[in-house]
C-alpha cells in the first residue's frame, strides 16, 4: 500500500475529506506550515502522527523548503497531498517530489491560477467556475491535470456562497483523484502528461450555466 504525507497550513477541510474517506493508501503524518492550524486536531483526534515546520521559524523560502522536506521525507511518502498548503514552494523542492506532489486549487485551471480565485471569477462574471487536483510543477498552479470538477456561478453568488459550493465539490474529488493515483490507475508521464487508466467517462456530463429553458 501506497504512504502519503498530507501539508496543511489552516482548517484543514479537504484533510478532513481525506482522513474521513476510505482511502487505500496509508495516511503516515500531516504537517502544518502554521503551529494554530485547525486542521491538525482533528488529524490528532484520528490518531494520525501530526508535525508543525512552521515558516516563521525559517529566514527565507529555502531554508524552509529544506526543513519541509527533511520532515516529509522522515515518513518515506510515495505522494505528497497539498491540501489548503499557503506557501510558495521552491523549485528545488518541486523537483525533488517530482510526480508525486499534488494540490487543489479552487478554479477551473488554468483560469484564475494565485489567490482570490471565487471574488475573480464573480468579477469577471463567469457563469461555470470550479476547482482542480493537479500535479503541481515550478510554474505555479500550472501542472497537468488529474480531475475537475464544475459549479455554476448563480446571480446572486457571493464570494462565500460560491467558495462553499466550489469547497463542496473539492472534498468530493480529492478523494477520487488520491484513491486514483495510489491504485496506480493515474500517473505523471515522462513527457509531463497525465497518464490516466480510464479512457473516457461515461459518467460525465455537461454542464450549462444558466441552464437551457426547456421549449
Ligand atoms: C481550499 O479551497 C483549497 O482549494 C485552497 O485553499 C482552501 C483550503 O481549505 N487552496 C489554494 O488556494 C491553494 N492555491 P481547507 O484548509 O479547508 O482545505
Amino acid at each position: 500500500m501506497k504512504n502519503i504525507v498530507i501539508l496543511i497550513s489552516g482548517r484543514g477541510s479537504n484533510m478532513q475529506a481525506l482522513l474521513n474517506d476510505q482511502l487505500n493508501c496509508n495516511i503516515k503524518a500531516v504537517i502544518s506550515s502554521r503551529t494554530d492550524a485547525a486542521g491538525l486536531d482533528f488529524a490528532k483526534g484520528k490518531g494520525i502522527p501530526v508535525a508543525v515546520v512552521a515558516n516563521r521559524d525559517h529566514p527565507d523560502r529555502e531554508h524552509f523548503d529544506a526543513a519541509l522536506l527533511r520532515e516529509i521525507d522522515r515518513f518515506d511518502p510515495d505522494f505528497v497531498i497539498l491540501a489548503g498548503f499557503m506557501r510558495i514552494l521552491t523549485e528545488k523542492f518541486v523537483m525533488h517530489y517530482k510526480g508525486r506532489l499534488i494540490n487543489i486549487h479552487p478554479s477551473l485551471l488554468p483560469a484564475y491560477p494565485g489567490i482570490h480565485t471565487h471574488a475573480r471569477a464573480l468579477a469577471d462574471g463567469v457563469k461555470i467556475h470550479g476547482c482542480t487536483v493537479h500535479f503541481v510543477t515550478p510554474n505555479l498552479d500550472h501542472g497537468p491535470i488529474i480531475i475537475q470538477a464544475a459549479v455554476p456561478v448563480l446571480d446572486n453568488d457571493t464570494e462565500q456562497s460560491l467558495s462553499s459550493r466550489v469547497l463542496h465539490e473539492e472534498h468530493r474529488i480529492y478523494p477520487q483523484a488520491v484513491r486514483w493515483l495510489c491504485s496506480g490507475k493515474v500517473r505523471l508521464g515522462m513527457d509531463g502528461k497525465v497518464i490516466s487508466g480510464s479512457s473516457s467517462n461515461p459518467q460525465g456530463s455537461s454542464l450549462i450555466s444558466p441552464s437551457l429553458e426547456v421549449t
